[in-house]
């Protein structure tokens, strides 16, 4: 286990598990649809890898890329896109993959951003999801795991950049951010 890690709370094998849950219900309820699969940069990449290659039907993947300012460990509630979308998403079913709903701000902005590209639908799907720190309330489709108030990192979860490449998530010190 990394030095800056308190507690693992999800394994490599627990995150499989949790993988392999949503893929199916995604592969149920997308089948037949001309869909998108739509990552958030940075957290989301290596759920989004993962998930992916466990969904068994023909779609396109992109990336959006947006930041929220505020402290290292808060939002403030503006968002700005930094990466866009690199194709048409009119008409399209739009699943976007995060890695962590907190305050929520980031995908309210997003959703409402896709809805005026004219998306035919969006819908949310999250590995985690903290809803304790919600301030803006949104409608969450696919949860991989509930998890308290607690600052995780790992499978691309990062504090400052850092313990993306951790193959598990686990809570990190608050040593290391206070
Ligand atoms: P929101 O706009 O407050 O919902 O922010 C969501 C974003 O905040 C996520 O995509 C993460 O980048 C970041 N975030 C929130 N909580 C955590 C955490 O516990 N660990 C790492 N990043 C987090
Ligand atoms: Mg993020």
């Amino acid at each position: 286990m990394h030095k800056d890690i308190q507690k693992i709370l999800f394994s490599k094998k627990d995150i499989e598990n949790i993988v392999n849950s949503i893929a199916k219900q995604i592969e149920k309820d997308y089948n037949g649809k001309d869909f998108i699969m739509v990552g958030l940069l940075k957290g989301s990449v290596a759920f989004m890898t993962d998930i992916m290659k466990r969904v068994n039907l023909d779609f396109a993947i992109d990336f959006i890329a947006a930041s929220s300012y505020g402290s290292a460990t808060e939002s403030s509630g503006r968002v700005n896109i930094q990466k866009d979308i690199s194709q048409s998403i009119e008409g399209k079913d739009i699943l976007i993959i995060e890695d962590i709903i907190d305050s929520g701000n980031t995908l309210d902005f997003i959703t409402k951003y896709l809805a005026v590209k004219k998306a035919k639908s969006v819908r949310i799907c999250t590995l985690f999801n903290k809803p304790d720190r919600r301030k803006t309330e949104i409608p969450v489709d696919y949860v991989g795991a509930v998890i308290p108030d607690v600052f995780v990192v790992g499978y691309g979860l990062d504090y400052d950049e850092k313990y993306r490449n951790l193959p598990y998530v686990g809570i990190l010190k608050p040593s290391v951010y206070s």
